[in-house]
């Protein structure tokens, strides 16, 4: 059984409140969000507190059952109810575009809602509340079976490169490529693993390599552009990433730089293995031409976010730290655009900085997905089994079929 150490839920349900751990900020400060409300929870998932196609699935699920539960609790008529509920799903499916895990969960609400609508509204409320925590755990049970059969994949002694984060952190628990990663090393299979920092939000450097630390796997954290490189020297076995949406024919829109990675896994015989529940698959998109691709914040790529805590080294610091941030959040005069906040956390200090590394006004792209041609994808691993091309069979299979899709050894 693969041991995950510390690392934490992702996201759950507590005292009628949604709860995440903060990943704009991990891993040097490790906040928890606590969302009172539905929109909260969006405001998390636009600021990537939490992320990754499952997690954002499970959370959608959860915001839906939040709106329920406070704001929806106040509608004592049925038909109304679920007409709040629909437009509140299509809110919440709509603040990130790539990843089909955040429409689904919320259109299995919606469907939930209307399907289970004969018992009324009191009674509806809290099947609502327990369909969201079924996704919850239904993710996770997935992730394990989906490592599983990503994991006979793999050949003992193998390096493995992984993009962005697809891991424990991405979905509700134990992750995707990297829950196929954890159950390899279980076996023993896993001699190393290359982390892509994975620029412009990083998170490679600051997720991947922080589960995996937790999770006493042995790594290496590259830069982006290392990776050919490395290919090229015969320092890589296999390739395994996350999805954000899985088109019909098996086109997979991920982290921007999949697209590259595939290439050049093509070039040097190298699998590259695409690891995603089969709620990531889009069966209502023939190709991933169709995909729509998010393009982000400008800032993300002119300048770094980087928070952390602050040890004062004397007395001296401490009282003007205590000066700073008496009255709440302190932001210091800065140049060139650079933002340093301060905060104080009970007996703690935290900066939030963004430190801009191009110049002004510079004009920029940033899409934050790209789109890999089933070509170049030697299999993609979901819960039901591994599938193969001709991925417009196999993909059907695995998302509406009664069987396991490809039988393990
Ligand atoms: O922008 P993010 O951090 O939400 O992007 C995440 C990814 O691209 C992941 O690789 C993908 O969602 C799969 S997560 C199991």
């Amino acid at each position: 059984m693969p041991d995950l150490g510390n690392i934490p839920p992702t996201i759950w349900w507590e005292d009628g409140t949604v709860r995440m751990i903060d990943q704009s900020r991990l891993p040097l400060v490790g906040d928890l969000l606590v969302c009172n409300t539905y929109d909260g929870v969006c405001s998390a998932i636009a600021g990537m507190a939490v992320r990754g196609a499952p997690a954002l699935g499970v959370a959608a699920a959860l915001a839906v059952a939040l709106w329920s539960e406070t704001e929806g609790a106040e509608i004592g008529d049925l038909d109304a109810y679920l007409t709040a509920l629909d437009r509140i799903a299509d809110e919440i499916a709509g603040t990130r575009p790539t990843a089909v895990n955040l429409k689904w969960g919320a259109e299995r609400m919606k469907r939930f809602a209307r399907d289970n609508a004969d018992v009324g509204p009191d009674a509806l409320r809290p099947l609502v509340l327990e369909e969201a925590l079924a996704i919850r755990a239904e993710d996770e049970a997935r992730n394990r079976e989906l490592g599983a059969h990503g994991a006979a994949l793999i050949e003992p002694g193998s390096r493995i490169l992984t993009h962005c984060n697809a891991g424990s952190l991405a979905t509700a628990y134990f992750g995707t490529a990297l829950g196929v990663i954890f159950t390899a090393h279980a076996e023993g299979k896993v001699a190393q693993v290359w982390v892509d920092e994975t620029r412009p939000v990083l998170q490679g450097a600051r997720l991947t390599a922080w589960e995996l630390r937790m999770a006493a796997v042995p790594f290496k954290l590259i830069c982006d552009n290392m990776a050919a490189s490395i290919m090229r020297r015969g320092l890589v076995d296999a390739v395994i990433v996350g999805a954000d949406r899985i088109a019909a024919n098996g086109d997979v829109a991920n982290k921007i730089g999949t697209y590259g990675l595939a290439v050049l896994c093509k070039e040097h015989g190298i699998p590259f293995y695409v690891a995603a529940p089969s709620s990531t698959v889009d069966l209502t998109l023939a190709s991933g031409d169709e995909i729509v691709i998010e393009e982000r914040d400008p800032r993300e790529v002119t300048g770094l976010t980087v928070s952390g805590v602050i040890e004062p080294h004397s007395g001296v610091e401490t009282k003007a730290l205590d000066a700073l941030t008496e009255a709440g959040p302190y932001a210091l005069g800065m140049t060139k655009g650079h933002q340093m906040e301060l905060t104080r956390k009970g007996g703690a200090y935290q900066f939030d900085a963004w430190v801009r590394i191009a110049p002004p006004s510079v004009e920029v792209y940033n899409p934050a997905f790209d789109v890999t041609p089933a070509e170049y994808v030697a299999a993609i691993i979901t819960e039901r089994g591994v599938a193969r091309a001709p991925y417009t069979e196999s993909l059907a299979e695995a998302c509406c079929g009664t069987g396991a899709i490809h039988e393990l050894e």
